[in-house]
């Protein structure tokens, strides 16, 4: 064989002068929210979110690796420097924006309220006086503790809304109030047929998710929305979708 061998570079791991390369970003994701993220078999954290977010790197020319983080305290991670991206199916409100940057909205989203198959309940309304559960800290927990009342113990938070889900399906539970796309994925693959959603466009509003970076990052943030410019243009994002949840 030729016998090649690489030089003694200084640029290895261990070197002390960095190597010029893609500057690489912490990335935070709370991975129980399949389709968008969540831990495969092989303790891989995968998803829409993180194929995307891999995407846009690549794109917009820098380095990402994901770390699982809580979502109960996952915006504190920006702000004390732990985390340097957030990608975690997060609605950008304007509460959240007085906190972080975000980058263009990447996806749409709503509420849902997931049901027993046997109830009756038709609205946001029906639900006064009945136990509901959300995922703390979300969107779905804000409506619902604005409507009913923050200290109202009716509503149940749990740390993930998979396990809220399953409270519902277990019978704990007259609802669980959830983004669309998680709860919609929840009924696909664990098939509880005791289980149904339904919709209230007066109670919810269309959501939009973004990527969040530390308030004022703005070198990041451009980064990142230059990527995902390409991203859209060049057809990527459209397969993404289709991948996660077409038909
Ligand atoms: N979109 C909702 C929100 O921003 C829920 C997001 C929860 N995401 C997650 N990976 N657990 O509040």
């Amino acid at each position: 064989c030729g016998g090649k061998t690489e030089p003694a570079g200084n640029n290895q791991a261990g070197g002390s002068t960095p190597a010029p390369q893609a500057k690489e970003y912490v990335v935070g994701t709370d991975a129980a929210y399949a389709p968008f993220e969540s831990v495969n078999d092989k303790k891989e954290i995968v998803g829409f979110d993180i194929e995307l977010l891999q995407a846009i790197a690549d794109k917009g020319g820098f380095k990402v690796t994901f770390k699982n983080t809580p979502w109960d305290g996952i915006f504190e991670t920006l702000k004390n420097g732990d985390r340097d991206i957030l990608i975690s199916a997060i609605t950008i409100t304007d509460k959240r924006k007085a906190d972080m940057d975000f980058s263009e909205k990447y996806f749409e989203a709503q509420q849902l309220i997931a049901l027993p198959q046997s109830s009756t309940v038709k609205s946001l309304d029906e639900l006064k006086d009945k136990k509901i559960g959300v995922q703390t800290g979300t969107t779905g927990d804000e409506i619902v503790s604005e409507k009913f009342g923050k200290t109202n113990p009716n509503i149940v938070r749990f740390d993930t809304t998979p396990l809220a889900l399953k409270e519902l399906e277990n019978g704990g539970l007259a609802a669980v109030v959830a983004d669309n796309g998680v709860v919609n994925n929840y009924v696909k693959n664990n098939a509880p047929k005791n289980l149904k959603f339904i919709e209230d466009n007066k109670s919810f509003e269309k959501e939009y998710y973004g990527i969040a970076v530390k308030k004022g990052n703005k070198e990041l943030l451009d980064k990142i929305n230059a990527g995902f410019k390409k991203v859209k243009e060049d057809g990527t994002y459209d397969k993404l979708v289709e991948k996660y949840f077409g038909k």
